[in-house]
């Protein structure tokens, strides 16, 4: 029997799917848990869906929303806990990238973690680079309006320096200085736990995504979860601006 997984795979996966990861508080929260356990049950919610998404799905790009250039502002002790489950996650998990085929980004601004996750990070980077399965981009201090402050710094740079004339800035001279430069914009930005915003995420790239929001806090999202809303993405009409199928007939 085909499966609703087969259907999706059949009707053509989006390029790139983004997720804000978000609710593992208040998941934690609803347990008479502290927030540090949500955290970890997030990681392992995590670890399920590349997994699945790697081995089963075929998807080429998804990106992973973990920690904002706001989320310092949280209180140190929480900062710390995720910065030492985000090592730890990594550290695990490489072999199993290398061996999945998995090639793992990291965007935002690698430099400013602590040192010894900024190594933890290159590391892995560089040791999953030959993955061509699946690309998992894990957006870590990653804010979308300080990349584009970057991108547009570094613009400037090359103006002043003459190696770029003025009339040659168009959206791909921005694009191509962001960090997301060799990664497709996302087709579907998913965001768990019921907000309904950004929160800084991906400003330039959401241009055109589709964007679904969903109750289920993040350590309870599931495979299935993720499917059913491919599913639904896959019925959705994308005009771009333009009259979509209604205009031609
Ligand atoms: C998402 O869960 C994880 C991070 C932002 C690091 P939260 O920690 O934001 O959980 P809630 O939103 O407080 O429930
Ligand atoms: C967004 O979640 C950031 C990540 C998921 C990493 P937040 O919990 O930080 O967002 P706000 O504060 O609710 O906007
Ligand atoms: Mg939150």
């Amino acid at each position: 029997m085909r499966t609703l997984v087969d259907r999706v795979v059949e009707a053509g996966l989006p390029g790139h799917v983004a997720i804000i990861m978000d609710g593992n508080g208040r998941w934690a929260a609803a347990r008479d848990l502290p927030r540090s356990a949500g955290h970890r049950a997030g990681a392992e919610a995590v670890e399920r869906l590349v997994r699945f998404v790697g081995r089963r799905l075929g998807l080429r790009y998804l990106t992973l929303f973990a920690f904002s250039t706001e989320n310092w502002t949280r209180p140190p002790a929480e900062v710390e806990d995720l910065m030492a489950l985000l090592q730890h996650f990594i550290d695990e998990k490489v072999g199993e990238f290398i061996d999945g085929g998995i090639r793992l980004r990291v965007i935002g601004d690698v430099e400013g973690l602590p040192a010894e996750l900024a190594a933890t990070v290159r590391d892995a980077v560089r040791r999953t680079e030959a993955g061509e399965k699946l690309n998992l981009t894990v957006a870590l201090n990653y804010g979308g309006r300080q990349d584009i402050v970057r991108a547009c710094g570094e613009i400037a740079k090359s103006l002043a320096a003459g190696d770029l004339d003025p009339s040659a800035i168009d959206e791909a001279a921005i694009a191509e200085r962001l960090h997301t430069a060799r990664i497709p914009d996302p087709d579907l930005i998913i965001r768990t736990s019921g907000e309904t915003r950004l929160s800084n995420f991906f400003l330039w790239q959401a241009a055109y995504a589709e964007l679904h929001f969903t109750k289920t806090y993040w350590p309870g999202f599931t495979p299935a979860e993720f499917v059913r809303i491919l599913d639904a993405f896959q019925k959705r009409e994308r005009r771009y601006g333009g009259l979509g199928m209604e205009g031609v007939v």
